[in-house]
């Protein structure tokens, strides 16, 4: 069976963007695939955080997909943390890549200008980290938004150079983007993401998720009720393409460029088909919420197969280093 690894940052909250951009996918997925499901720690430590959050974030990140429907029924779901190993592949990354590699990676430039003050070496790093965590496994397969598209190619790289200097150990992974692969943010401009506050978390109250809808950017070049938009410009419309069937998606599209609907109603019809697929993971994650032992449990269970099969692809590697292994260790 096809390998597949994802992640995700212990933000303690997911938006929209995170939702359909990536985790809608991580679930289909799981009927077709064995696939290891991760809450990168490690990698949330590049930036500034708060300490005294992190432990909670970090189980109610678990929690939050295991309330999207992840479970130990249909995949490894682990914090990455918990498997030390990653971090030790991920040294041994190192010595195979090009600093020019990391340096020029989109997403340092922008962390590295939000972040003058803390411009660490994690912060460049982070993509080193980020391949060892799907190599580790041997994925083959890693379903993200385009804004990883970069660190999935430079994990190819990774493993192309550590075959040809070591052994053929491991697969070029290739990224699977979703339908909607880059959401924006309610400002309709910018990327929808935590550090530019221009999100809708899925798990927010519904008054205000309305609020955010009623008042997002739409097609920019509507400005009266009476102008026909274009649908294909309208972030509200590519999110409803996650949220809407069929039939709302084509009268959406007819009503708005004909502008016998507003943006408005537009907005009303994906409230409802929000609130229709999200209520049932608010009922779910306050349920787990109430027995956060449970999800501690899954989520020690699936460190613990997750590092048995890290410890085997270490010691092959190991091995193809050439590293002095004592009989036992
Ligand atoms: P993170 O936590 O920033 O985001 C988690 C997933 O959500 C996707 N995403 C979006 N998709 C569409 N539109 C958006 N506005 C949007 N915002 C976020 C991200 O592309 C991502 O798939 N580096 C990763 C975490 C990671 C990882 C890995 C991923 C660490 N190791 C190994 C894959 C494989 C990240 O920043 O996730």
């Amino acid at each position: 069976m096809k390998r597949i690894f994802s992640g995700i940052q212990p933000t303690g909250e997911i938006h929209i963007g995170n939702y359909i951009g990536a985790i809608k996918q991580w679930i289909e997925l799981t009927s077709e695939y064995d696939c290891i499901y991760c809450v990168v720690d490690y990698h949330a430590i590049t930036i500034e955080y708060d300490i005294e959050q992190l432990r909670q974030r970090t189980i109610d990140t678990g929690l939050i997909l295991m309330a999207c429907g992840l479970s130990p029924d249909n995949c490894k779901i682990f914090v990455q943390s918990h498997v030390p190993e990653h971090t030790e592949l991920a040294w041994i990354f190192n010595c195979v890549t090009p600093i020019g590699e990391l340096e020029r990676m989109t997403q340092f430039k922008d962390k590295a200008r939000q972040h003058r003050e803390n411009i660490n070496m994690g912060l460049m790093d982070y993509p080193v980290l980020q391949a060892a965590d799907i190599l580790i496994y041997k994925a083959g397969y890693v379903p993200v938004g385009e804004d990883q598209v970069q660190h999935i190619e430079l994990s190819r790289e990774v493993a192309r150079k550590f075959n040809n200097r070591f052994s053929p150990l491991f697969p070029e992974p290739q990224a699977i983007l979703s339908h909607a692969p880059r959401i924006l943010g309610v400002d309709g401009i910018n990327k929808m993401s935590k550090s530019m506050n221009n999100y809708i978390g899925i798990l927010e109250d519904k008054d205000i998720i309305w609020e955010k809808l009623r008042t997002a950017v739409t097609d920019v070049n509507r400005v009266r009720r009476k102008d026909p938009g274009n649908p294909e410009l309208c972030n509200i419309y590519t999110i409803h393409r996650a949220f809407s069937g069929n039939e709302n998606l084509l009268e959406i599209d007819k009503g708005c460029r004909s502008a016998s609907i507003g943006c408005i109603d537009c907005k009303k019809t994906l409230f409802e088909n929000m609130v229709k697929e999200l209520d049932p993971i608010r009922e779910k994650a306050e349920q787990l919420k109430k027995n956060e032992d449970y999800v501690k449990d899954v989520l020690m269970d699936g460190a613990k197969l997750c590092r048995e099969m890290a410890q085997n692809t270490m010691e092959e590697v190991r091995t193809s280093l050439g590293l002095y292994r004592p009989k036992i260790l």
